[in-house]
């Protein structure tokens, strides 16, 4: 492939029989990035956004199952309406672009989050491209919009209440979340050193594993994914067992 920046050297040291199936990016650091170059915070969004679009293409040459992106969160409505605004148009414009290649690799996008507060023509396109992708099944491609993990959480309580359900266990209550059909992440990465979730799928990321790069997500590409995936397996998970 004529411009994959990956480093083949780096490649084979991943064990493809023990893939993460689920990676799951918190995309931190744009700001930082571009104050960093004397930019306004919304050309790291810009540039963060051509990350995103890397690294899904990267996660489906290796043959990961589940990409998920953490793009906004309830509570960045704390920002400047500018830069909300802002992010919410790069967000619309990645969508329109990149359908038409989603599509044709048979990847199947998904936007979990309140969507009702998002700009309508947003809701629409995102409607449309889980309308035009449902039916394929390759790389799932979920994005966090207007996420938050407590919401989430409160959403399918109420549900739960709604439907006459009187006693849960683990299997009825995952049924009610946004990610009800898709595997938890095996592995969590957030960019930036930052090290916490802020509000990102904690009840799935119960068992995951968590890495934490210094790089600011604009400077995360295909090199940081490998990386990240040997990192991943080196680690021993137990799940409350003993080592074997
Ligand atoms: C992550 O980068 C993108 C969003 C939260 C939308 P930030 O915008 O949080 O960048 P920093 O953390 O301020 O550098
Ligand atoms: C988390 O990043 C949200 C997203 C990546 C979308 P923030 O930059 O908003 O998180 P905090 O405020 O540093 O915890
Ligand atoms: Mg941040």
């Amino acid at each position: 492939m004529l411009f994959r920046k990956n480093d083949k050297n780096l490649e084979s040291k991943i064990d493809f029989d023990r893939l993460p199936q689920h990676i799951a990016f918190i995309m931190d650091g744009n700001g930082r990035w571009a104050k960093k170059r004397g930019r306004l915070r919304t050309f790291g969004h810009k540039v963060g956004a051509e990350s995103m679009d890397a690294i899904v293409r990267h996660a489906r040459d290796l043959g990961i199952k589940v990409v998920s992106f953490f793009a906004f969160s309830t509570e960045n409505w704390n920002r400047p309406k500018e830069e909300v605004g802002e992010i919410f148009s790069i967000a619309r414009k990645l969508i329109v672009e990149k359908k038409e290649s989603f599509l044709k690799s048979n990847m199947r996008v998904i936007v979990i989050g309140d969507r009702k507060r998002l700009p309508e023509d947003l809701q629409k396109e995102i409607e449309d491209c889980e309308r035009v992708t449902k039916d394929n099944d390759g790389l799932i491609v979920n994005v966090a919009l207007n996420y938050g993990g407590r919401a989430e959480i409160i959403g399918a309580i109420n549900r739960i209440i709604k439907d006459g359900v009187k006693e849960v266990n683990e299997e009825i209550f995952k049924s009610y979340l946004q990610t009800s059909n898709i595997p938890d992440p095996d592995l969590v990465i957030r960019t930036s050193g930052e090290q916490r979730l802020s509000n990102f799928m904690m009840y799935q990321c119960a068992y995951s594993e968590l890495y934490f790069p210094k790089v600011h997500w604009p400077d995360f590409r295909e090199k940081q994914l490998d990386e990240a995936i040997i990192e991943f397996q080196k680690r021993d998970r137990r799940f409350g067992a003993i080592k074997k």
